[in-house]
């Protein structure tokens, strides 16, 4: 998707869209198309009752003499709630509204009323069109032209053209993070396995990212022994991803952000149910987080030094697989009993969060992952599960999801629950007590290695992939969590 920005003035044909908001459905420059076309759009809005509300549509095709080719009226709904959120997502279900409508472009017209930003209605206006627009292709062998969308091209045309350019810049660099984030989530497991995530992290270098690629033989000289407990019973070799960017000054301490990075999971010898078994190629979302992070932070070249690790391994059943009861030494030095093979997450994570403190002495540690289906259970698919004792970091990252509309809800850690994963035979055992609040137990689990350095887990297993069409993406990979970190960065981390 093409989109550019132009000033305010209105076009003599093509396809347009007017914004409508309660009280003004039609906005000064649609009043006076009105009557260049002797009244047509406040006939179609007596017509459909369109009355500005948030969601609302009406469509007036080929009107009168002029040469439009339609002229679309979208529902903004209230003016003093309307921001970048609401624009976003207006310009998502402008985009699926009029994607393959028959129009190659779009002229689309912001006007706001008194008090709302019209340069960050527009920016985020156009990124909600482009977010809307991504579609993972690669493997259609027989579409044709006409299952493809018509609409190539949007012009924002605005009043606040300055404006809207320089922060549409920065949207740009958290859409291209966003894109990469889907493309990595989205692909098949066979394609994607972890030395192909480890060569697509690569890419990176391009950027300034500093790319480092820890293999089999690497990871055995560190230790990390709870991390190759899950890859053992899988054909391919793990790996660790380690991503540097250094856009701060050379002496502050990095924030970190850790991945969960599983290709595929089985679920190992606790293998999982068939139905449904397909949908954990999206293990490693947290990891792809991580990864479209980075692209964002060095596209638009963040004053920030950052750390990105990724636990990338397949959990797979084979002879030589992990059984429930064994006991594995982490690199941390703590033993854990592996009492289930599918609570693997975590058990790549902690070795991922105690290599990070160990090497970084980072600031914060961010650890994202889709570590439990209990997340899904409490949440759905509306918010991500944030667990950290850090009221300060939790605080922000509250924040920067409201500002990004990626929304996280802040669950509870104590020592009751720590005891909860106490074993009988090693230092901690990898699950407790079934039913009993599995994404908190799994959370202290991660805590158990982060060695006191302040550090927030978010849960991302209901946000990463999306089975339906949501306001801002098509099914598939959802990139969740590029933007909210990438905020929570901008307004935290790099003042
Ligand atoms: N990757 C899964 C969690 C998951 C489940 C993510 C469904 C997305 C959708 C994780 O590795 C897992 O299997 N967790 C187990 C933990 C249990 C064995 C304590 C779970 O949630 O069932
Ligand atoms: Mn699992
Ligand atoms: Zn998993």
């Amino acid at each position: 998707m093409h989109i550019a920005f132009a000033r305010l003035a209105l076009p003599k044909s093509g396809a347009l869209v007017l914004l409508g908001f309660e009280g003004q459905p039609l906005s000064a420059q649609g009043a006076s198309l009105d009557k260049a076309l002797g009244g047509a759009l406040t006939r179609a809005v007596k017509a459909t009752r369109f009355a500005g509300k948030s969601g609302q549509i009406a469509e007036v095709l080929a009107p009168g003499q002029g040469a439009f080719e339609r002229i679309v009226l979208i529902g903004a709904g209230a003016g003093d709630k309307f921001d970048a959120v609401p624009a976003r997502k207006l310009g998502g279900q402008l985009y699926a509204k009029l994607a393959s409508c028959g129009a190659t472009q779009l002229s689309v017209l912001v006007e706001t009323p008194d008090g709302v930003p019209e340069d960050a209605v527009a920016a985020n206006l156009a990124q909600g069109i482009a977010l809307r627009a991504y579609r993972f292709d690669r493997y259609h062998t027989k579409r044709t032209d006409d299952d493809r969308p018509t609409l190539e091209k949007a012009t924002i045309l605005t009043g606040a053209l300055a404006g809207a350019r320089k922060l549409y810049a920065h949207l740009s660099a958290v859409q291209d993070g966003v894109f990469f984030t889907r493309d990595l989530v989205s692909e098949p497991a066979n394609i994607l396995y972890p030395a192909e995530f480890a060569r697509r992290c690569k890419a990176l270098s391009e950027l300034g990212v500093t790319v480092e690629v820890l293999g089999l033989a690497q990871l055995k000289k560190l230790k990390m022994g709870a991390l190759l407990g899950v890859s053992q019973g899988s054909a391919r070799d793990p790996q660790v991803v380690v991503l540097q960017w250094k856009g701060g000054a050379p002496k502050q301490k990095p924030v970190a952000f850790v991945g969960k990075g599983v290709t595929f999971d089985s679920g190992g010898i606790s293998i999982k149910p068939a139905g449904g078994m397909h949908e954990m190629k999206w293990d490693m979302g947290g990891a792809g987080t991580v990864a479209g992070l980075f692209k964002t932070l060095a596209v638009r070249k963040a004053k920030v030094n950052a750390v990105g690790v990724l636990g990338i391994v397949e959990n797979m059943p084979d002879g030589n697989a992990q059984r429930p009861g064994d006991v594995v030494t982490s690199m941390s030095g703590q033993t854990i009993e592996i009492l289930n093979t599918d609570a693997e997450g975590r058990l790549v994570l902690a070795d991922a969060v105690w290599y990070t403190q160990q090497r970084f002495k980072p600031r914060a540690i961010i650890d994202l992952a889709t570590l439990t289906g209990a997340i899904i259970v409490a949440l759905g698919h509306e918010m991500a599960g944030l667990f950290s004792d850090d009221d300060k970091l939790c605080d922000a990252l509250i924040a920067a999801g409201k500002r990004e509309g990626e929304l996280v809800w802040r669950f509870p850690l104590s020592d009751a629950y720590d005891r909860k994963i106490n074993s009988p035979v090693a230092d901690v055992a990898n699950i407790g007590p079934a039913g009993q609040a599995g994404s908190v137990l799994a959370a202290q689990f991660i805590k158990r290695f982060t060695n006191g350095v302040p550090w927030a887990h978010l849960d991302v297993a209901g946000m990463v992939w999306s089975n339906e069409n949501s306001a801002l993406a098509a099914r598939g990979g959802t990139g969740y969590g590029v933007a909210l970190l990438d905020r929570l960065v901008a307004d935290t981390f790099e003042k």
